[in-house]
């Protein structure tokens, strides 16, 4: 049974409730209690330095560990917060560590290295999927630490909220939380003295980094440290450096921007049509290309599955449905306001010709390059289709088989191939065996563009005009991680970023 939490209204009919609480304003203010390895959390392991974090570089602004009980849950924040914690709920980031595609990817790599450190090894993964889980000292062979509801929350509120310092280009989640000294916070201290705990919650006129990428960019830049693996330093995700070399770098618009207006894929046309960047406004749905995650309609509670369970909070289940319905639409446009696609083709084609196209993709719409992101697992690819006048198709490439998940081999595709000791290929995301990896086409930079050409040859039976139809196809993970990894028995779909169709006359 899941009870709703009483709520704080902030109405006029408060008021009285609020000069009882601005009476506390005098009393003393929360003592930091953070915990100390080895006094506080005996038996941890630090294999490499001692810094207890190490390889994730998060960390906390006292040095100390965090009290898990203690720390702010979002469920805690919806009491007055409510309009973001519904937004937040229904993101992706409240749920990097409980998701399934996570969970089991971390445990996969963890068994990887058994006996190499696995389970230590994994703080690099934590400091940016489950900080709090890692700060608190969880991931340890032996963990001694109590019950959490925000260790469970992944990217929780306070996560961001008390981030005093980040770090984009080191990544790994190099942020440092002022966290500690929020023990024992409770709805008495935070009514007492609101402007103090906007302070503590870095608001914006506060401190400005929240409100921008370089923020945003410590746990959007993944480097695999040599620890983890010996070589070198492995560049996996440089999402903020594509975006700091972009012209939205230099025109100022951060990644709030365009992930957190209430809806982004309208930011974006605004944002093009105009030359100007709209007034900014907070939504924490965080829209990006989470399809899966965000699809409630998926059979047998599957969403849940795939989620790790419900969200936390008072939140009924149809609440949330509808919310994660509302989600997935802003998703599904995103991904289509991110590229055009245009075609030139000849002017008309006789049968037995070779018709030569030019299919170009400009990125028009990311702030980084296209795709970005996780980019063994996100792929992209083109599909150029023709038929002749009675319907017959004369060619086809870059087919998807859904009875099998698999992409036509053939196919102009986007994606890192990431290969282990003996070069043989990594499908599931076991970042702890990568030896090297390479694209098979470098993915877009923010507004460059990508041309590709292709000759269709014409059957001699071909009839009267062909029409071809050019398809981006978007897809948010290889079959192989859900049908081995996941072990799931469906087949996951791509969706579509863009469409051109043209039409050749015959000669
Ligand atoms: C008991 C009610 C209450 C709780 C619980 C609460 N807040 Fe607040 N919060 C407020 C009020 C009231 C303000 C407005 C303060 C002001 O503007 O002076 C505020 C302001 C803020 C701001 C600044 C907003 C701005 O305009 O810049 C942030 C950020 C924030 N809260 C985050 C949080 C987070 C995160 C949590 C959970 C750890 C939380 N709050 C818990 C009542 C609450
Ligand atoms: C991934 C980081 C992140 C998480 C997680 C997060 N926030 Fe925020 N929050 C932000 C950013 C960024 C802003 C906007 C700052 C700016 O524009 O300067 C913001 C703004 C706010 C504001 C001010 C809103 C406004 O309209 O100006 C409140 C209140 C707030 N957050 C509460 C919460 C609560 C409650 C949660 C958890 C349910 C939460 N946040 C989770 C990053 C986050
Ligand atoms: C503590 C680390 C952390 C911080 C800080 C953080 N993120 Fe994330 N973010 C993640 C992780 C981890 C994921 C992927 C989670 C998953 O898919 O399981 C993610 C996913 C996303 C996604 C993809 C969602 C989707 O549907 O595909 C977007 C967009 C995003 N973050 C934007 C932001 C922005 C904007 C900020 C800054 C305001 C930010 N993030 C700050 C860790 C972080
Ligand atoms: C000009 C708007 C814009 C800006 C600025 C922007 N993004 Fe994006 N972002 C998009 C669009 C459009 C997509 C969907 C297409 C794609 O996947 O690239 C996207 C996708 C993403 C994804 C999911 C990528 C994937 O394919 O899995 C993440 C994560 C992300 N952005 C993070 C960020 C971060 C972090 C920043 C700041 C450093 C940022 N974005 C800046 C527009 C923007
Ligand atoms: C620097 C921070 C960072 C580190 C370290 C990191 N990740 Fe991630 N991870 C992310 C972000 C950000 C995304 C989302 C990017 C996108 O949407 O393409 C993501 C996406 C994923 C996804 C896809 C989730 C989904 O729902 O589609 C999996 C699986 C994953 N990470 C597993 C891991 C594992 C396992 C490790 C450690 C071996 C790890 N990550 C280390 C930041 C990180």
């Amino acid at each position: 049974m899941r009870t709703k939490p009483i709520r704080f209204l902030l109405t006029g009919g408060t008021l009285a409730l609020i000069a009882f609480f601005a009476a506390l304003f005098f009393l003393p203010k929360p003592q930091g209690t953070g915990l100390t390895v080895n006094k506080d959390v005996p038996f941890y392991s630090m294999p490499w330095n001692d810094n207890p974090f190490f390889p994730g570089l998060i960390n906390t602004a006292d040095g100390k560990m965090l009290d898990g009980a203690n720390v702010p849950s979002a469920e805690f924040c919806a009491q007055c917060h409510e309009k973001e914690y519904r937004e937040w709920a229904s993101s992706v980031h409240s749920d990097t560590g409980l998701d399934l595609l996570y969970d089991t990817a971390a445990n996969n790599n963890e068994v990887a290295h058994k006996n190499r450190n696995g389970l230590e090894k994994t703080r690099w993964c934590e400091s940016c999927h489950e900080p709090v889980n890692l700060l608190r000292g969880e991931v340890n062979p032996l963990a001694v630490v109590g019950p959490s509801q925000a260790a469970k929350e992944g990217t929780t509120c306070v996560v961001c909220h008390t981030a005093v310092k980040a770090d984009p280009l080191a990544g790994n989640g190099a942020v440092t939380l002022d966290l500690n000294n929020l023990n024992n916070y409770n709805e008495a201290l935070i009514m007492a003295a609101p402007s103090e705990h906007a302070r503590n919650m870095q608001s914006k006129t506060h401190n400005p980094l929240m409100g921008s990428s370089d923020f945003c960019g410590a746990c959007h830049t993944e480097i695999r440290p040599v620890e983890i693996n010996g070589g070198d330093p492995l560049h996996l995700q440089s999402t903020y450096e594509e975006w700091q070399k972009s012209e939205y770098a230099e025109k100022n618009i951060q990644c709030q921007d365009c992930h957190m207006p209430p809806d982004p894929a309208a930011f974006i046309a605004e944002l093009n049509e105009t030359g100007k960047t709209p007034k900014r406004v907070v939504s924490h749905r965080f829209v990006g290309v989470n399809y899966l995650l965000t699809d409630p309609t998926l059979p047998s509670n599957l969403t849940t599955f795939l989620r790790g369970g419900l969200p936390p909070g008072g939140i009924s289940l149809d609440e949330w449905k509808a919310d994660l319905l509302e989600q997935q639409r802003l998703t599904l446009d995103l991904i289509k306001s991110a590229a055009t696609l245009s075609v030139s083709a000849p002017a008309s084609v006789s049968p037995n010709a070779t018709a030569n196209l030019d299919v170009t993709i400009v990125n028009s719409g990311a702030g980084h390059s296209l795709p970005t992101g996780a980019l063994d697992q996100r792929h992209m690819w083109l599909e150029v289709k023709a038929t002749d006048a009675t319907g017959k198709v004369i060619y086809d490439n870059g087919w998807f088989d859904e009875k099998t998940g698999k992409v036509d081999p053939s196919a102009v595709i986007y994606i890192k191939v990431l290969v282990d000791k003996n070069d043989d290929p990594i499908y599931e995301h076991i970042l702890f065996n990568v030896k090297s990896y390479s694209y098979t086409r470098d993915p877009i930079p923010a507004n460059a563009s990508d041309t590709i050409p292709y000759a269709i040859p014409i059957p001699a039976d071909a009839q009267g005009t062909i029409t071809v139809q050019t398809t981006l196809w978007y897809r948010l993970a290889l079959q192989e991680f859900v049908t081995y990894s996941l072990k799931l028995d469906m087949i996951l779909p791509p969706v579509m970023m863009a469409q051109n169709m043209i039409e050749i006359p015959a000669k």
